[in-house]
């Protein structure tokens, strides 16, 4: 039996890879079998790249070099990690995925969702998510935070034009992909965010009560 793919999409700062820990703690209490993981990245191949992409020395890749980066982390992650584990029956839940792609690439850096979105097609093999929970914030709120930070990497260092642009192209993709996308409003407190989550989570699973 496959498994359910979950992924976990937003703007720099939306609170992701925290709720991202708790849900882990809470599958894990439940006795579910799953894994969590994270682009750019999640296979030893794929973190080599993320570095070469968040390079603070890589200011003259051109948005096409990234765009390939991205879905070539992508596609070693789903043929090395992702569907191998679905294949195994477990819930695999991923700090981003495509949606990252179309959203930075596609809109932020002018490339064309239709044309981010092909090269995607070649990479995940018609692994599309069941369930993508979108952590719906502003990020004028949240990146204030980030690109401050001495240790803020290259796409952190766009500033607030790009990352705005990201966020419009949220927006636009969740009109045209409404399917498996639920949104959380991840202005709410921490708890508030999680509870949200699970529910859309236990939904997917069968188990909500
Ligand atoms: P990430 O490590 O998730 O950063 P954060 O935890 O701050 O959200 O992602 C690193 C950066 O890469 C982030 O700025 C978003 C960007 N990104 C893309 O532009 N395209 C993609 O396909 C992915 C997966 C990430």
């Amino acid at each position: 039996m496959r498994g359910q793919f979950i992924t976990l999409e937003g703007p720099d700062g939306s609170g992701k890879s925290t709720i991202l820990k708790l849900v882990g703690n809470y599958l894990r209490d439940k006795g579910i079998d799953f894994i969590t993981t994270r682009e750019p990245g999640g296979t030893e191949i794929g973190e080599k790249i993320r570095q070469i992409i968040l390079d603070n020395n890589n200011i003259n890749m051109g948005g096409e070099t990234e765009a390939l980066l991205y879905a070539a982390a992508r596609a070693q992650h789903v043929h090395e990690k992702i569907i191998p584990a679905l294949e195994e029956g477990k819930v695999v839940i991923c700090d981003r995925f495509i949606l990252s792609s179309l959203a930075y690439q596609g809109v932020g850096r002018n490339l064309g969702i239709e044309r981010v979105k092909d090269i995607n097609d070649f990479a995940i093999r018609g692994i599309y998510p069941d369930l993508i929970l979108f952590f719906h914030v502003n990020p004028e709120v949240t990146l204030k935070r980030k690109i401050g930070k001495k240790s803020a990497d290259r796409l952190e260092r766009e500033g607030s034009d790009f990352h705005n642009k990201a966020y419009q192209g949220y927006m636009k993709l969740l009109k045209m992909y409404p399917k498996n996308i639920k949104i959380i409003d991840a202005s709410k407190p921490i708890e508030e965010v999680f509870k949200q989550s699970i529910e859309e989570i236990e939904n997917l699973l069968g188990k909500g009560e």
